[in-house]
């Protein structure tokens, strides 16, 4: 298998469902990457999974380019997406590009993910248009928790709909190669995933998505938090290392 670049994204619609996972460190993205995972996102969850805040917002550009760097040194094959943090794009186009581009120089991601629809059209358009590969994020787009007042679906009213549609259309036509769709109406997810020519990645979402995405650790719970209802969980990490761990200390405890 050879490494995935975002033109394999982008043709894969149609085709063949696109897996995404998250991943912040060198192990799960090894581990991730040989079980044959096509995309591995650096999300801005760093900040709540790993780094146990409250969302995403105190994630810096430094954590995301160190966090980075490690799940690139883990990956052959998939194709690595560092998200871009909260105040580190929004500010001017200029702001977005110098940003970004330490995303690929210094984290060694592949390509980068923002949050925002029309509104970021320009910024995207100036990235794709300097050679850095652009995913959107639209819907629920956490770094906007304050603005919105909580987690829940997008898209549920007409006029909602038909702003998520044109924050799509201005995305794919500012040149994003794929499109995160985060609790978004699964109706209106299957409607924008009709009528896009990229890629739509769906998180509570749907399954009509030309891919899913999921929290690594919510999936695995790997995690001391109530997980969204939509995720599926196939694992249980938390009992197994809790276990693991009672096992050890009681060998440990008991030794002579
Ligand atoms: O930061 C993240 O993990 C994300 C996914 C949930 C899409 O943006």
């Amino acid at each position: 298998m050879s490494q995935k670049t975002t033109k394999d994204i982008r043709s894969a619609k149609g085709k063949e469902k696109i897996a995404m996972l998250t991943a912040y460190d060198y192990p799960t993205a090894s581990i991730l990457d040989e079980a044959g995972i096509d995309i591995l996102l650096v999300g801005d969850s760093l900040g709540n999974v790993i780094l146990g805040y409250p969302n995403t917002l105190r994630v810096t550009l430094e954590m995301m380019i160190h966090h980075t760097q490690a799940v690139v040194r883990g990956t052959k094959n998939a194709l690595v997406v560092a998200d871009m943090p909260f105040g580190t794009y929004q500010a001017s186009t200029a702001q977005a590009v110098g940003n970004a581009s330490r995303l690929l120089s210094e984290g060694h991601a592949h390509a980068i993910k923002l949050e925002g629809g029309k509104i970021m059209a320009e910024t995207v358009k100036r990235l794709v248009d300097v050679g850095i590969p652009v995913m959107g994020h639209i819907g629920l787009t956490p770094q906007s928790i304050h603005e919105f007042g909580g987690y829940f679906m997008h898209g549920k009213t007409h006029p909602e709909a038909e702003r998520l549609m044109e924050d799509a259309m201005a995305l794919e036509k500012a040149g994003a190669f794929c499109l995160v769709l985060e609790c978004v109406e699964p109706e209106l997810a299957k409607h924008i995933t009709q009528h896009s020519s990229i890629p739509t990645i769906g998180i509570g979402s749907g399954e009509a998505c030309d891919g899913q995405v999921l929290v690594t650790h919510d999936l695995l719970n790997f995690t001391t938090h109530k997980v969204p209802k939509f995720v599926k969980q196939n694992a249980n990490l938390r009992s197994v290392i809790s276990e693991s761990v009672m096992s050890y200390i009681k060998g440990v405890k008991e030794e002579k």
